[in-house]
């Protein structure tokens, strides 16, 4: 199952090479399956992850990532409260049922169900028999409510529809039943109620829609977005990862900077045995060795990277590393497609992540490419010279993001632990960038047009072929051919 790695690769990254153009066969490039995957469970229609970085993913780049068929990582630099939130929020946002829809009882008045329902910008509001009984009463919709004012003081049972004349479908209904049942019986909320009349959650019509106009959105099998959520190795990492299952996390990254070590062991071995379920992706590594033990520990996926990424100074200071290409090279010719590998750091043009998951890797996860967005969690700086704006990109282990992190800790041993480690990241100041959608579809339509020089109709198909012999279709380039090739 290993296989040597071609002596081509040593010391070699993304710069090294271009890719032979060969006979095309695609149609439309907007035809051009994308699709991967992160691990066996988690397919990806867009094979790009965000970093879990306090200066990339929060709940918004999570949100965006997922809705574009990739998915982002919500980093750990906070407290689990924090943490637990933002993975609770992507996986509420956009389903088809709303887990814990908004209720108000029954005696409410009808003053304080406007101020409510606009408070929360809902269009109606789910009514429980007492508060916190669960028990469904009724469904009160704005037009429901009289819009030219009166009866304010009146409790809202007085207008809502009641249980007794609902529509209300079984927790388990699938989303093509739910969309019929709405459309026979002309509604556009579905409230789901179990054998005893508690409510379950909420269907509306509105999610259904929206969903729809997102056919390659990563979703899980109730229709939820998906997402990833880091954790640590040591401290609290437990209780942090029994509290991200408990909200929906779809995949746990265990993120340490030396992943074939001991502690990841360890930590993998107590992860198992209190959660035998979950999705462990682990890293980083950067050689055969490292990928071959994740993968006898049971990860179920491989982080390849050790200090390709721009807030990275790991090689600088301790000379550990590898170059990017040739780990996921190595890391490949271990594991083969046993378990997926996820080429981590050092993306700079869209070409290298054609090349990543060309020769090996089957997500890229990306850090400094989506900073400085509009979803990169930190704010806009605006330089008054020059008016040039910009947004924070940091390493995680950088004094700045090692120190912030602490301020968020009350824990005296991780503050212990984080100062006795010297920085080995940095801080850099990034341009202003928008919308991180504009630069998924830039980098989507770049990956069809490589599948499309790769001879091609799909990724899949594209890198099943190169994956095999590299050295056919990779040209290594000169200094001269470099130049040729990227200096503009
Ligand atoms: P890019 O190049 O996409 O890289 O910005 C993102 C990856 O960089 C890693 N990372 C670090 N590595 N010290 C390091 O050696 C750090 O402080 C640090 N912070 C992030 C991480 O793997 C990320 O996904």
């Amino acid at each position: 199952m290993t296989r040597p790695l071609e002596p081509e690769f040593v010391g070699r990254t993304y710069d090294d090479w271009l890719f032979r153009p060969q006979h095309g066969v695609a149609g439309s490039r907007r035809d051009v399956s994308l699709r991967s995957r992160l691990t066996s469970r988690v397919p990806l229609e867009l094979p790009l992850v965000s970093a879990n970085m306090d200066s990339v993913t929060g709940a918004g780049m999570a949100k965006t990532l997922a809705l574009e068929g990739g998915i982002g990582i919500v980093h750990r630099a906070m407290t689990i409260e924090a943490q637990v939130e933002k993975v609770a929020r992507v996986k509420r946002s956009h389903g088809h049922v709303v887990e814990q829809p908004l209720r108000l009882p029954r005696g409410t008045t009808l003053r304080e169900a406007r101020a409510y329902t606009r408070q929360h910008n809902i269009t109606g509001i789910l009514i429980e028999e007492s508060r916190g009984s669960g028990v469904l009463a009724g469904l009160l919709s704005n037009r429901d409510m009289p819009w030219a004012g009166g009866g304010e003081d009146r409790p809202v049972e007085a207008f809502m529809t009641p249980a007794s004349k609902l529509v209300t479908g079984r927790p388990d209904i699938g989303v093509e039943d739910a969309e019929r049942l709405m459309f026979e019986r002309r509604i556009e909320k579905l409230p789901l109620v179990d054998a005893e009349g508690r409510i379950r959650g909420l269907i509306t019509k509105k999610d259904i829609i929206l969903s729809r106009h997102q056919p390659h959105s990563n979703r899980d099998a109730k229709g939820r977005l998906r997402v990833g959520a880091a954790i640590g190795a040591r401290g609290d990492f437990l209780e942090r990862t029994a509290e991200l299952i408990r909200v929906g996390v779809d995949v746990l990254v265990i993120d340490i900077a030396h992943g074939h070590s001991d502690v990841m062991r360890q930590a993998v071995e107590a992860l198992r045995g209190r959660f035998s379920e979950a999705e462990l992706v682990c890293g980083n590594v950067g050689t055969a060795e490292g990928a071959a033990f994740l993968r006898d520990i049971g990860a179920a996926a491989i982080k390849v990277g050790i200090g390709p990424g721009r807030g990275c100074r790991t090689r600088l200071e301790t000379a550990a590393g590898v170059p990017q290409l040739q780990a996921i090279r190595e890391a490949w010719c271990a594991v083969q497609d046993t378990v997926p590998i996820i080429a981590d750091g050092g993306v700079r043009d869209d070409k290298d992540i054609f090349l990543a998951l060309a020769c090996g890797a089957s997500s890229v996860m990306l850090g400094s490419m989506l900073s400085g967005t509009d979803e990169a969690p930190g704010h806009v700086i605006e330089d008054p010279a020059t008016g040039q704006k910009r947004k924070i990109y940091r390493g995680m282990t950088s004094p700045q993001a090692v120190f912030e992190a602490l301020y968020d800790d009350d824990n005296a041993e991780a503050v212990e632990a984080a100062l006795d480690q010297p920085a080995e990241g940095q801080e850099v100041q990034i341009p202003y960038k928008g919308p991180v959608r504009d630069i998924l579809h830039r980098i989507r339509g770049h990956l069809r047009s490589a599948v499309s020089y790769g001879g091609g109709e799909s990724l899949a198909e594209v890198r099943q072929k190169v994956v095999a012999e590299p050295l056919r279709y990779l040209v290594p380039l000169s200094d001269a051919s470099r130049a040729e090739s990227y200096d503009r």
